[in-house]
């Protein structure tokens, strides 16, 4: 897989999360393997020019966490023209234009999924940035600003023009949110609207079987993961998997979900701090748990924890509690077990399935 100059090893992505696709959260995934670049969260190219310490906290790597993309936004040309220069001087492999962010402060002043609306103004800005750096620059998108207004294939097809070495597209107009299906009719008009350059395409994909789905529905090159990243940390090594030899792995073992749910944490201590890298955990936890099966007493605890200590005093007594759900080969009974995840546009049958949910928090507003 190529975007540009850029040779990826696999051709699954990290998609940018605002609030959960930190350093720590890139190291576990890229750990377990399969993902061919990530995507830090959306950066304010203002404030990286301004030097604002969160902006830089939000831009962090390290040699592991490569090749990383950051994703900016903004819409006044020359800053996000001289924020793609800064990034490329900090060693940065690529550079994400968020052009999907429905955020009402962030659509106002022209950035995010304004920019969809706005196709000669949009290119120019891009142009700009694209003749500014040696590195590719990439867009990413929704399918427009409604279904009146499914302005995706045109606006690739102009970025291309400029540039642009790809395009990453969710499945959904603005005014879906995260509602409904994810459009696979919509992405396959993107990537049927560019010459040459790789379109990837994104939304709802939680299993090997829905990446595969995208890949061959739309004809798309890659397949961009969000919320299924992080219920599921696997999903590149297994969708990979799949993707080569048609086989499913086996889901990871309760103690192997257990031990990247330590080291996610040991990682969040190691960069943020204990206190904050504590709180900050709170709201990760228990995306791991709901694979544990019965959780609720995890749950309800580990939204508390301030300290290391006190997160193993918590995994501890969950351990001991969960004991009770399991048969006598220390298998969870299969009445206890987690059901499958199912992505919005792959066919359900009657089995009951679980359907992905958009995290609280900032995300509300996404
Ligand atoms: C909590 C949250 C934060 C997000 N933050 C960003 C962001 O910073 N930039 C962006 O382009 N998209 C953002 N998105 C959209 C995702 O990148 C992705 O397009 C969307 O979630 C659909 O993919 P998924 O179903 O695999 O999650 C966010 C989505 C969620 C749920």
């Amino acid at each position: 897989m190529r975007i540009g100059s850029l040779t990826l090893a696999s051709n699954l992505f990290l998609s940018p999360l605002a609030g959960y696709t930190n350093l720590p959260f890139r190291l576990v995934v890229r750990e377990i393997g399969g993902v061919g670049l990530c995507t830090t969260d959306l950066v304010n190219a203002r404030s990286l020019l301004e030097k604002r310490p969160k902006a830089f906290k939000l831009i962090e790597s390290r040699p592991a966490d490569q090749p990383l993309a950051v994703q900016l936004f903004g819409s006044v040309p020359e800053e996000m023209r001289d924020a793609a220069v800064l990034l490329e001087s900090q060693g940065v492999a690529c550079v994400d234009i968020n052009m999907g962010c429905p955020v009402r402060k962030v659509c106002n002043v022209g950035g995010g999924s304004a920019m969809m609306a706005e196709l000669h103004k949009t290119a120019a800005l891009v142009r700009g940035m694209v003749n500014a750096v040696k590195i590719p620059v990439t867009a990413k998108m929704r399918l427009g600003w409604d279904d009146q207004n499914i302005t995706a294939p045109d606006l690739a097809r102009a970025l291309e023009d400029v540039g642009v070495a790809a395009i990453f597209v969710h499945g959904r107009t603005r005014e879906q949110g995260f509602g409904g299906t994810v459009n696979l009719a919509g992405i396959r008009a993107v990537a049927q609207a560019v010459k040459s350059i790789p379109v990837i395409g994104n939304g709802d994909v939680t299993t090997p079987q829905a990446a595969n789905k995208m890949l061959t529905v739309t004809g798309c090159r890659g397949v961009s993961i969000g919320r299924g990243a992080f219920y599921n940390p696997w999903i590149f090594q297994h969708a990979r998997h799949f993707l080569k030899s048609g086989e499913l792995l086996p889901e990871p073992p309760f103690e192997e979900r257990v031990r990247v749910l330590c080291r996610h944490l040991d990682l969040m201590i190691e960069i943020f701090g204990e206190e904050l890298g504590c709180r900050m955990f709170r709201k990760v936890a228990p995306m791991y748990s709901r694979r544990f099966g019965p959780a609720s007493e995890f749950n309800k605890r580990v939204v508390l924890v301030s300290t290391k200590a006190q997160f193993h005093d918590v995994l501890e007594n969950y351990l001991n509690w969960r004991r009770q759900f399991l048969d006598e080969r220390g298998e969870l009974q299969p009445r206890f077990r987690p059901l499958p995840m199912v992505a919005s546009f792959m066919q359900a049958d009657d089995t009951p399935q679980q359907e992905i949910a958009v995290p609280k928090g900032p995300v509300e507003v996404w």
